[in-house]
């Protein structure tokens, strides 16, 4: 009856001193990335059988398993990065390949949902040429959706590149794209 995730002293509810830090803002020019990684970890309390949960945030906030971040989980959840990268590489549905060029992320999580994130996925899927989920042909931008990124506040919120785009409006969101370098989908490859 045992959890079947990680169990090495799981329950507990232990923030570590990295934790506390940057609970407490102390994490000075952190990735905005970071901080929501930091907020997902607050959201489980930093429990070591949560590992599962946290690396779909990670893979939701930076598009794949970084392995900086991998290395931050075992950190904060007190678990020996064996053990992450056993977890991670256990399940298929992680990745450890980075996507696109370019990486889009939609919050879809209910309060971002209600906000209007799938009329932001629908313009992005519409004006770039990439469908929701996947990467596109050229190789030069994945458009993926997360569940919560911790910024509820911002809905709907969306990232591109790790930059996040509050209060996004489907304009606001493309000219980020844009911004960021991504241009429509050329002619070439596969037809
Ligand atoms: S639901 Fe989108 S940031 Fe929380």
């Amino acid at each position: 009856m045992a959890d079947q995730r990680t169990t090495p002293t799981a329950g507990a509810e232990r923030p570590t001193p990295a934790a506390k830090a940057a609970a407490a803002g102390n994490g000075a020019a952190e990735d905005p990335r970071e901080k929501m990684l930091t907020t997902q970890l607050k959201m489980v309390r930093y429990r070591a059988d949560a590992l599962i949960e946290v690396l779909h945030a990670v893979q939701d906030i930076y598009g794949f398993l970084d392995p900086v971040q991998l290395l931050r989980v075992a950190k904060e959840l007190q678990l020996p990065p064996s053990r992450v990268l056993g977890v991670a590489t256990f399940y298929h549905l992680f990745t450890f390949e980075p996507k696109g060029e370019h990486i889009c992320t939609v919050c879809t999580g209910t309060a971002c949902f209600v906000k209007g994130a799938d009329e932001l996925i629908a313009a992005v899927e519409r004006e770039f040429g990439v469908p929701e989920g996947q990467t596109r042909e050229d190789g030069v931008l994945s458009l993926l959706q997360a569940r919560c990124v911790g910024a509820c506040g911002l809905a709907p919120v969306a990232l591109v590149d790790g930059v996040v785009v509050g209060k996004a409006s489907s304009e606001m969101l493309l000219a980020a794209l844009d911004k960021a370098g991504v241009g429509p989908m050329v002619d070439g490859g596969a037809s």
